[in-house]
């Protein structure tokens, strides 16, 4: 990949960094679309990141991604912020704008839709979906969730009190479920989906039981280390469709690359298997 002096920078602002996927991803699209750009890891210290933040337009850099833990930092330094960070209280994508100020995206939302739409035909949220956990994921698919039109969300996690205060939020379509509870709220489901850690490589499987979920729901897994979780192997042994979530981290780095360098990406499996021989070990 080569830049010449008039090349647009963007990059990943995080602590630690050297874990991301990003740099690989948008890598790729650079050099699949022969961009004049380059994307770079920002080792940014946690108490660092406002001042990084507003440093941004100084240094002439088109935006940045933000990760862990600098999420919320962003969602306060931004200048503006789009209707999903504001929902979700966490800004992931940052982009500098031609008077120098600071827009604020979340794009894990969009990222969750758009892989769902591909993974799963026209997927639509015809009927109750069926969440676990509570955490920042969790928000963002609620919001993506309810912004698709779910008639109904049905929540449980381990913490009621979390869920709890995300149905408070996000208004009465979300039915909070005792996490005891979580296999009956599948009675009806058109989706199933788990934002907790429960299933990646050192932590225990989901304890689940399927048999209540129509085999015509889609089983979907934030988790994508493993790809083939316990749950979505479960899932596809009684014909369920499962989907992995390695492909809403690839589509929530779309709309950044589209907006720093101008052009919109595609996901496709050949950026799904530079990022797979990536993480083998
Ligand atoms: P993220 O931002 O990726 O959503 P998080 O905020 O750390 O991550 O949330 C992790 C989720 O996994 C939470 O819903 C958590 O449940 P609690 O709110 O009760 O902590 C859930 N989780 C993690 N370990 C769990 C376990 N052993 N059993 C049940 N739920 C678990």
């Amino acid at each position: 990949m080569t830049i010449s002096g008039s090349g647009r920078v963007a990059g990943v602002m995080g602590w630690p960094i050297a874990h991301s996927r990003s740099p690989q991803i948008h890598g790729h699209w650079l050099e699949r679309y022969g961009v004049d750009g380059a994307y770079v890891p920002f080792a940014v210290r946690p108490e660092n990141g406002a001042a990084a933040l507003r440093a941004l337009p100084m240094l002439g850099f088109a935006g940045t991604n933000v990760t862990i833990p600098h999420k919320v930092t962003a969602f306060e330094t931004v200048d503006r912020r789009d209707a999903a960070a504001d929902a979700i209280g966490a800004v992931n994508t940052v982009v500098v704008e031609a008077d120098g100020a600071l827009a604020g995206f979340n794009t894990d939302a969009p990222g969750l839709l758009a892989h769902l739409r591909a993974s799963a035909g026209d997927w639509r949220p015809w009927a109750p979906a069926a969440v676990l956990g509570a955490g920042g994921s969790a928000r963002a698919a609620l919001f993506a969730l309810l912004e698709a039109g779910a008639p109904e969300i049905r929540l449980a996690n381990r913490t009621r009190a979390k869920a709890e205060a995300l149905a408070a939020s996000f208004g009465p379509k979300v039915k909070v479920v005792d996490w005891p509870e979580r296999a009956e709220m599948l009675d009806g489901a058109g989706l199933l989906l788990n934002t907790t850690s429960l299933g990646m490589t050192g932590q225990p499987p989901l304890d689940l039981a399927l048999d209540d979920l129509p085999t015509t729901a889609v089983v979907y897994d934030i988790v994508y280390a493993p790809l083939e979780t316990p749950l979505l192997a479960a899932a596809r042994d009684r014909g369920n469709l499962g989907v992995d979530g390695l492909g809403m981290l690839l589509h929530q780095a779309a709309p950044g690359f589209e907006r720093w360098f101008g052009v919109t990406p595609v996901v496709d499996d050949a950026l799904r298997d530079v990022i797979l021989a990536g993480m083998s070990p």
